[in-house]
């Protein structure tokens, strides 16, 4: 009984006809619907996992629904920094807000616990987990004390000695906190900073993808230095689950580099 499910984020959808600095975020995102559906049709599911629109713009909202209508796999979807939340519950329904009021969900499939949080703050480019849901979080990771558990949300909580550093998770301390009471935390997925990275943090393994926009360069502690936006790599993150290994793998299904040649046909 293998797990395996992608995670999309920063999609950045605005309404027809515009761009996002340059790039057709629309297009990109039909080009990760296609990888899903040529390479991952077997999925669990797929997880959004915020920056679904650039504004928060209630077209672009029906752009996503339109184009993820496509995917032959179920959706859930949490919220990021460039997110409306009232202007998504109206274009996708009130039942997608949990009893914290925010866009939180429990998934239990094939002997883990997926547990997606909404990080979103209105008016704030960095994260925050209210207290309401880190109760939340606390009593959703006592319920599932006998499994493995993943965690995905838009905000990293880790600083990764970038630039970026400054917008993460506001106050994470209660956030780490929370996840210590779980004997076995596989992952904690974010999006939010548009580059890959992995972690270990108080013990407890952190990773970003870089998404579906544009991704940054960086240097590492130099957060002063000069910052590009780069066009690729367009990336989802595919997590395969068993019982005693939990592996992310990373699809660039936007690469922009060029095939030297082929391995195997
Ligand atoms: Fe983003």
């Amino acid at each position: 009984m293998t797990l395996k499910f992608v995670v999309m984020s920063d999609l950045h959808l605005l309404p027809d006809g515009e761009l996002s600095l340059t790039l057709d975020t629309a297009d990109r995102l039909e080009r990760a619907v296609d990888a899903v559906v040529a390479r991952y049709g077997d999925a669990d599911f797929c997880v959004l996992a915020g920056d679904l629109a650039d504004t928060g713009n209630p077209a672009a909202y029906e752009r996503l629904k339109s184009i993820i209508a496509r995917l032959p796999i179920p959706v859930h979807i949490t919220l990021g920094n460039h997110d409306d939340r009232p202007t998504f519950l109206n274009a996708f329904g009130a039942h997608f807000a949990a009893e914290t009021g925010k866009i939180d969900k429990v998934i239990d499939i094939k002997g883990y616990r997926v547990i997606l949080l909404d990080s979103s703050e209105p008016g704030r480019v960095d994260g925050v987990l209210e207290a309401a849901q880190i109760e939340w979080l606390v009593a959703r990771l006592a319920e599932a004390a006998d499994r493995p558990v993943i965690v995905i949300l838009h905000h990293n909580a880790n600083a990764l000695h970038i630039h970026a550093d400054t917008i993460r998770i506001l106050e994470p301390d209660a956030f780490v906190a929370a996840l210590k009471t779980h004997p076995d935390i596989r992952q904690v997925i974010a999006g939010h900073v548009h580059l890959t990275s992995t972690a270990i943090w108080h013990g407890l393994p952190f990773t970003t993808l870089a998404g579906g926009h544009y991704s940054v360069s960086f240097e590492v502690d130099r957060p002063e230095a000069p910052l590009r936006r780069i066009s690729g790599p367009g990336q989802m993150a595919v997590v395969v689950g068993t019982p005693d290994r939990t592996t992310v793998l990373f699809d660039d299904f936007i690469d922009g580099n060029a095939d030297i040649d082929t391995i195997r046909e």
